[in-house]
């Protein structure tokens, strides 16, 4: 069975509506391979039967619809610059005159399967001196729950690994069978995971706000309305002074936003001015 080109909007429609995510022409194989993939698994014979199954939310056919699509692609230390970044510029701003029973809160949104909220664990108890006099809270988001699952269990392959220097492999992960390790339970513990959208402002609004938000590597994937409506999101959930990392070939560039560019040796990150307002 093949989709003709009518179907293939009628899908892609459907999923930039649920995720903000903009399938280039290029990408519609992938995306009818996909779909009928769905199709098999829900038994649904034509796309109508199974159009009609999304629309029912049948056995819960939105969230399976869109996990189908995302693209998970994540490794432990991503872009370190960025970690560097946060403790060698952002902390230090953000702790000053700072009670030391006001959490730090970090936002890894999207984590996809973990390592990037896990990285910013190790990299705190690793180059940040004053760690422990600190209450850290690191919760990690995505719109997947397949991702979510992986994330929580915390069991990696050696390419998620493939940055970790072995000594911090080592001390973090517990080796398992068939060339998989196992993150060590504390500090699985140390990080919640909870689904969320970004293009979704009343879902995002109920994670509270936060110091620092790693919004890495998705919104290359949304078209210039969708990123617009994210950044609104994200300036939404930082506290005032705040500060944004996107991954290093997304910018603000294009989207009106009311962040601050701000340049540190390391990286350059979005910032919510201190006196802003939603
Ligand atoms: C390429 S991964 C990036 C993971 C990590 N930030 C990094 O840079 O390594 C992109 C993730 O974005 C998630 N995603 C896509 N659309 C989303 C949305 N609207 N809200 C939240 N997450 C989304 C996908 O599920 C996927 O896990």
């Amino acid at each position: 069975m093949t989709l003709d080109e009518a179907d293939l909007t009628r899908i892609c429609d459907l999923l930039y509506r649920h995720t903000g995510i903009l399938v280039p022409g290029n990408r519609r194989p992938f995306i009818e391979r996909r779909v009928l993939e769905r199709m098999r698994a829900t038994g649904a014979g034509t796309l109508p039967v199974y159009l009609a199954r999304l629309r029912a939310d049948a056995e819960g056919e939105v969230q399976l619809f869109v996990n189908a699509f995302t693209v998970n692609e994540t490794y432990f230390f991503r872009e370190e610059h960025q970690l560097r970044c946060l403790t060698a510029s952002l902390l230090g701003p953000l702790t000053a005159g700072r009670s030391r029973h006001d959490p730090i809160r970090i936002w890894s949104m999207p984590c996809a399967t973990g390592e990037e909220p896990y990285s910013l664990a190790i990299w705190l108890l690793e180059h940040w001196p004053e760690v422990d006099a600190w209450e850290i809270e690191i919760v990690g988001s995505d719109i997947d729950t397949r991702a979510l699952a992986a994330a929580q269990a915390g069991s990696y392959g050696a390419r998620a690994l493939m940055r970790l220097p072995p000594a911090l492999v080592a001390r973090y992960f517990i080796p398992q069978e068939a060339g998989s390790w196992r993150i060590l339970p504390d500090l699985r513990d140390s990080v919640r995971f909870t689904r969320r959208n970004l293009v979704d402002g009343a879902g995002m609004a109920r994670e509270g706000r936060f110091d620092v938000v790693f919004c890495r590597n998705v919104l290359i994937y949304f078209d210039d309305a969708s990123r617009g409506v994210a950044a609104d999101n994200l300036f939404a959930s930082l506290r005032p002074g705040g500060f944004l990392c996107l991954g290093h070939t997304e910018s603000m560039a294009r989207i009106p936003s009311r962040f601050q560019t701000r340049r540190f040796p390391d990286a350059i990150v979005y910032q919510r001015p201190e006196d802003a307002h939603d």
